[in-house]
């Protein structure tokens, strides 16, 4: 069993679109009586407009600036469960400043079990259109040497939200065990 203490610092997830970011967090944040937040939801919020309308209607530019500044502030508030947009970690300032704030978590999937999970929404743009495993492959490509900067990482191909809940929880224990 878990004897985790409730986080100095926001725990961030990061990892490819599919690997269960929001619902893993959604747990964990209950499991350690933590605000939850989604940086794609108060994208939306703020900008008043979906994920994909931002995209649509400014491009994906301005969508990683508000990103950004959203992330910025949601770092400055007390400790919170917060699961980052794919693409987020990848931002040089964000990535830094997660460093400097908060712990990250990189959830970890094979591009296989990501594709299953994400042909069950369509709510993705940089999915539209294109076929996901190709989309995904190249994303991780490009993307899993800023991922690997992340404090933890944790294997969520298995087969539920449980199981990688369980990891990251087993993760930080050994990480309160050697501070
Ligand atoms: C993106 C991932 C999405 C969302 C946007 C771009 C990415 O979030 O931020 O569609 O660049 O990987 P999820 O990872 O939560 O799907």
């Amino acid at each position: 069993m878990s004897c985790v203490h409730k986080p100095q610092k926001s725990l961030v997830l990061i990892g490819l679109m599919g690997v269960g970011k929001t619902t893993v967090g959604r747990r964990l944040a209950h499991a350690l009586k933590l605000d939850f937040r989604d940086a794609d939801e108060e994208v939306e919020k703020a900008a008043g407009r979906s994920v994909s309308e931002i995209f649509a209607d400014f491009g994906e530019a301005a969508f990683r600036d508000g990103e950004r500044k959203v992330i910025a502030r949601l770092l400055e508030e007390p400790p919170m469960v917060l699961a980052l947009g794919g693409g987020a970690f990848v931002d040089d300032e964000t990535r830094a400043n997660v460093k400097a704030n908060a712990i990250s978590i990189w959830l970890q999937a094979d591009v296989e079990t990501l594709v299953r999970r994400v042909t069950r929404r369509d709510t993705r743009p940089l999915l539209r259109g294109d076929d996901p495993e190709t989309v995904l492959n190249a994303l991780l490509t490009r993307r899993q040497a800023a991922y690997a900067e992340a404090d933890i990482h944790v294997d969520a191909s298995g087969g539920s939200h449980q199981i990688t809940l369980d990891g990251i929880l087993r993760a930080l224990d050994a990480r309160e065990a050697e501070a």
